[in-house]
């Protein structure tokens, strides 16, 4: 088939490389010159394993090209895929106006039938408004479809992810529409759900909502443990037997970032109030992510004090998670700001977004270290932001020289008996350890200083 893909961002990157492997000439457009240019040449604009060769190839193979001509892109298409931004406006909605845009420049270029499939994780209602907007903006009378097909694709493994999905859905009113993209995903062994836009619409925030909520349920578990002496990644193990559970999305940490979770959570909530729906379950899922990198940072001050200057702390990880350069919404960046605010000095190392976050955090007061060893280098405390599997690999021998011995492990990535039989003093989220007997201590004791015992 021939297909235009409209943004070549994470989701219409991926998606472009991906269908023309599945044998589709496909035109990726962008408004932006210089990211053509660098990914004709081969340079990928994002860290994405796996995707620079799918895209190489497919050039070489003549089936992709791109081009910023949104004329050209679209000329031959009979389908015409948006996947444009939709960042979190001040109201918490999705900014729709690239959309937009897009729905509008396509209208003015329509000379004859196409399917209009919009990618872009949109609010409930977006397909059928921008089928409206389409039809205002035409030049001539011409016959289209609109349809909705969200993407389900994780950073870092998005690839994989588009060639094997678990489900597609494809929403729209249009039984012609539907079909042209069930011949398009005809190859899939997995389940195409059929349905009418607004379904589909929410399918996607729902879905991305529901994982937020596991991980805000299992950091709420780890409050728990962290009272209780029980163990959060025992008690996930647990719970993660049971079919009905799974054992995905429960893993205990500093809580979600990225450029999905936050914001989507944030949309599907502003949909619900413009509903005059009080979805109390998703306040409460945006409340304890914001909390826990709190409940984070307040470990390390309890077991350091609140004057952090002077102290300096190797930082490894600063992505919003692994297998990716993007620090949008990185609770790791957070937590440096924090530390910085408190007056401490890092020495951070991430394998992939170390430029990418010194254009957002500065030099002042951070080292960029250019590995484990050199970020552990001189260093007085360690923080785990971001679960890396290299980070996976550090042994206590290599943070005999932190002159803390303090180890705060904000993703559990460490194995605690290891580190704490070699005499370091081990932080975790929602497990007992060395550590949390250390503040307990310590509160006990300020507590005797304070006159209230
Ligand atoms: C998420 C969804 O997983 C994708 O299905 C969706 O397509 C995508 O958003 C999107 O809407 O475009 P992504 O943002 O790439 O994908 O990242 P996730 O792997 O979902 O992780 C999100 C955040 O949750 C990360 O900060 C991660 O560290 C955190 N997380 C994840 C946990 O804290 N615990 C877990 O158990 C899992």
């Amino acid at each position: 088939m021939n297909l235009c893909v409209i943004g070549t961002g994470y989701i219409g990157l991926v998606g472009a490389a991906v269908f023309s492997e599945w044998g589709n000439n496909v035109v990726g457009v962008d408004i932006d010159q210089a990211k053509i240019d660098k990914i004709t040449a081969g340079q990928m604009p994002i860290y994405e394993p796996g995707l620079e060769e799918v895209v190489l190839t497919n050039i070489k193979e003549n089936r992709l090209t791109f081009t910023t001509d949104l004329s050209q892109g679209m000329k031959d298409a009979e389908i015409i895929f948006i996947c444009v931004g939709t960042p979190q406006s001040d109201s918490g909605a999705a900014d729709l106006n690239a959309v937009e845009t897009v729905a509008k420049q396509i209208a003015q270029r329509l000379d004859s039938y196409k399917l209009i499939v919009i990618k872009s994780t949109v609010p409930v209602g977006t397909n059928e408004y921008v089928r409206e907007l389409i039809k205002q903006n035409l030049k001539s009378p011409v016959d289209f479809d609109v349809a909705s097909n969200p993407e389900f694709l994780r950073e870092g493994y998005s690839v994989d992810d588009m060639r094997n999905p678990d489900r597609t859905v494809i929403g729209s009113d249009s039984q012609k529409a539907l079909d042209l993209l069930k011949k398009l995903y005809a190859h899939l062994s997995t389940p195409i759900v059929e349905c009418d836009f607004r379904s589909a619409e929410l399918i996607k925030y729902a879905s991305n909502a529901f994982l937020a909520t596991k991980i805000s349920f299992i950091n709420e578990i780890a409050q728990l443990c962290d009272r209780s002496g029980a163990d959060v990644s025992t008690v996930a193990k647990g719970m993660g037997l049971d079919t009905r559970i799974g054992p995905r999305f429960l893993q205990a940490g500093i809580g979600y970032g990225g450029s999905c979770f936050p914001k989507d959570v944030a949309a599907l909530y502003k949909t619900s109030t413009d509903q005059a729906y009080d979805f109390k379950l998703l306040r409460g899922v945006m409340e304890v992510n914001e909390r826990q990198r709190k409940f984070y940072f307040n470990k390390i001050t309890k077991a350091l004090g609140k004057n952090l200057s002077g102290k300096t702390f190797a930082v490894l990880g600063l992505a919003f998670k692994e297998a990716t350069d993007d620090i949008r919404d990185s609770v790791a960046i957070e937590i440096v700001r924090l530390l910085r605010g408190a007056g401490a000095e890092i020495r951070a190392f991430d394998p992939a977004a170390m430029e990418n976050s010194k254009a957002q955090l500065g030099d002042k007061g951070i080292y960029y270290a250019n590995s484990i060893e050199d970020s552990l280098n001189g260093a007085d405390a360690l923080c785990i932001l971001t679960p890396w599997d290299e980070f996976k690999q550090l042994t206590p021998n290599m943070l005999q020289g932190l002159s803390t011995k303090m180890v705060f492990d904000g993703r559990n990535i460490l194995d605690k008996k290891e580190i704490q039989d070699a005499g370091l003093t081990y932080f975790a989220i929602g497990k007992l350890t060395n550590g949390s007997k250390l503040i307990a201590e310590k509160s006990a004791s300020s507590a005797v200083l304070n006159g209230k015992h």
